[in-house]
């Protein structure tokens, strides 16, 4: 058969192709709709290429020259939003290789040399995601900052701490902002965590198998910051553990929004009419003219559902792959930006609103005087006078059964009332049933008491450079 001469119309994997390919294959198999989003680090792992065939003798210095000079110009194209991505060449390797052979000719086509997509596809993902975690780490120490702002600014008032959604014992405001204070410090560390193991490089275990040319993978790690290489060609060309990884703990910080967005929205009901969230920050209704809608956590809390979403779609994309590289690991790039993009708005957004978020500091307070909320310091109170506990709870019980049928909170009754329950019980047993008492009681390590909290804060104060 004749080759038609538009085979492989001009695609650089054109040659072994005697017809063109159909144009809804194209439209099919093209990613370059949101793989260009890689072109920087596509770049930058070019030029590294670029250089270390140059060092091994597979280019001339003038041709590496052209090359660096032809990625350059091809890169602020890109920028200055001159560079017209084709759909015809699938992908930002292919697109940005065939404007460099275009470009510079002979030399662009050495370029390609001991490596293929399948390593270049994975380095570029590997540098975007390095550099999100450290930019999710910059997002998480400023929503960090943010709740010991809070926890500051409210130290000393009270709010009733629930189990169950309960009522069960006074806290502190700062102590339960410090709470989201440490959930995203977790979170902190573990993006910095998945950085470490994306930071191996892939690039020159070529198509599966390796490269059979002179090539030196270790110095191009090291001139791309990595702390490394890959050790097996077969694994590195299929892996993409590191993006389930990554996206693993994107779904943990969504998590953490929406618990927190959850919060804000139960305090901000007429119900409970514990904070009020600025203006700014809410929107109203078309129809009901007195509504001030939570929609910020409202959608932070909604959109936790496509990162958990995406998170499952890496998993099931690669449950079922044999090594190595197969095409369907292009599915894995959406989810990824999808989740990466919901993450940052909703930590920044969420980080905006925290800090124009007021405590209706009386209305908190008043919260925590019904609801018997002492009543385990009044069990601890006899402990101490040495009831076995469970002895004192039961004590306790009687006592709350008591104030519920007489319509009074436990520090209401007078020492004769509560002396029929327990002769332990003496006068000094008011203070402990106060809230402040009961509160600044705790001063177990990690505890509300007013020194456990003031210590928790001036240490986050320090570690995040506040003071
Ligand atoms: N666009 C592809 C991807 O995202 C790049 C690698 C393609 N490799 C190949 N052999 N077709 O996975």
């Amino acid at each position: 058969m004749s080759k038609d001469s538009t085979a492989g119309s001009g695609k650089l994997w054109g040659g072994r192709f005697s017809r063109t390919t159909a144009a809804s294959v194209e439209a099919f198999t093209a990613s370059i709709d949101y793989d260009s989003r890689l072109y920087k680090y596509d770049i930058l792992g070019s030029k590294a290429h670029a250089a270390m065939l140059q060092r091994q003798g597979m280019l001339s210095r003038e041709e590496l020259d052209a090359i660096v000079a032809g990625l350059n110009a091809i890169e602020g194209e890109i920028e200055r939003g001159e560079f017209r991505f084709r759909s015809e060449l699938e992908d930002v390797h292919m697109n940005i290789e065939k404007a460099l052979v275009e470009k510079i000719g002979a030399a662009g086509a050495k370029l390609h040399s001991a490596r293929s997509r399948n390593d270049q596809i994975a380095l570029d993902f590997k540098m975007y995601l390095r550099d999100q975690c450290d930019i999710f780490a910059d997002l998480l120490d400023d929503i960090r900052k943010a709740f010991v702002v809070l926890a500051r600014r409210y130290m000393g008032d009270v709010m009733p701490g629930y189990t169950h959604m309960q009522r069960a014992q006074p806290v502190l405001i700062s102590h339960h902002m410090l709470a989201y204070y440490e959930m995203f410090g977790r979170d902190r560390q573990r993006v910095l965590d998945c950085r470490k193991r994306i930071n191996f490089s892939p690039l020159g275990c070529a198509a599966l198998a390796g490269s059979g040319l002179p090539i030196d993978r270790e110095s191009v790690a090291l001139e791309l910051g990595f702390a490394g290489v890959t050790a097996n060609s077969m694994d590195t060309s299929g892996d993409r553990d590191f993006a389930i990884e990554f996206v693993s703990c994107c779904a943990m910080i969504q998590n953490h929004l929406s618990r927190l967005s959850e919060e804000l929205v139960l305090w901000s009901t007429q119900e409970f009419s514990f904070v009020e969230i600025d203006d700014a920050f809410c929107t109203g209704s078309s129809i009901m003219p007195q509504k001030k809608n939570p929609d910020i956590p409202e959608l932070i809390r909604g959109k936790s559902g496509r990162v958990i979403g995406s998170l499952m779609s890496l998993l099931t994309l690669m449950k079922g792959l044999p090594l190595t590289y197969n095409r369907d690991l292009q599915e894995d790039k959406e989810p990824v930006f999808d989740a990466v993009d919901t993450v940052t708005a909703s930590l920044a957004i969420m980080t905006e609103l925290l800090g124009n978020l007021r405590f209706a500091t009386d209305v908190m307070r008043r919260a925590t005087r019904t609801g018997f909320m002492t009543a385990t310091d009044l069990a601890d109170y006899l402990v101490l006078k040495n009831v076995p506990f469970r002895e004192a709870h039961a004590i306790v019980g009687g006592a709350v059964a008591y104030c519920i049928d007489k319509g009074c909170e436990l520090e209401e009754l007078s020492l004769k009332e509560l002396q029929r329950f327990s002769p332990a019980i003496d006068d000094d047993v008011y203070p402990i049933l106060s809230v402040e008492g009961s509160v600044h009681s705790r001063l177990s390590t990690g505890g509300t008491g007013r020194d456990r909290v003031e210590q928790a804060i001036q240490n986050a104060e320090q570690q995040l450079g506040m003071v």
